[in-house]
């Protein structure tokens, strides 16, 4: 589904969303250039999801860990050249653990990303309006989908 983004008010909204619909194992994938609100979009899932530290991307240490609800796994893949990489940074641990991962540039790394994720790909139009095309597979997905077509429907 897309979604209209008109402003940081809306992100944070869909972030609250996105961060009820969190399980054990959820994997969102982030994509969109460089400045489209990758980081703001996941600082607010995080913060939804009872973290109060402030977000940034972990573009030189790959990934960084919160304690949430669950543990949060925050991953931004930017500077990673091939998908052993990953796993030398210890890549399945985290997504096949106890708490929630987020990966921010997720298509470079596509070939070992789970099937069951939550895809959000960003696009900018303007300084603050944004197209989110939201897709997946899975039990999170599945609620996700139908949170944001509620949302949408009172954005309407
Ligand atoms: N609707 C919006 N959603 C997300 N970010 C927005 C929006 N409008 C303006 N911004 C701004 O765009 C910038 C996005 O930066 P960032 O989240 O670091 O991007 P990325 O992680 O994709 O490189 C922030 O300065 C943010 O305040
Ligand atoms: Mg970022």
């Amino acid at each position: 589904m897309k979604l209209t983004v008109n402003n940081l008010k809306d992100t944070e909204n869909i972030g609250k969303i996105i961060s009820r619909c969190l399980e054990k194992g959820t994997v969102i994938c982030l994509d969109g250039d460089l400045g489209v609100g990758k980081t703001a979009l996941t600082q607010f899932i995080a913060r939804g999801f009872g973290i109060d530290e402030y977000i940034t991307s972990p573009t030189f240490t790959i990934i960084k860990e919160y304690e949430g609800r669950r543990p949060f796994y925050h991953m931004d893949v930017y500077r990673i050249d091939s998908e052993d990489d990953m796993y030398d940074l210890g890549y399945d641990e985290y997504i096949y653990s106890e708490g929630v991962t987020v990966i921010e540039w997720s298509h470079k790394i596509n070939g070992i990303l789970p099937d069951e994720r939550i895809n959000i790909e960003i696009q900018r139009l303007d300084d603050t309006r944004r197209i989110m095309d939201v897709d997946g597979k899975g039990k999170a997905y599945d609620r996700l989908a139908k949170e944001l077509k509620d949302y949408e429907s009172t954005c309407n």
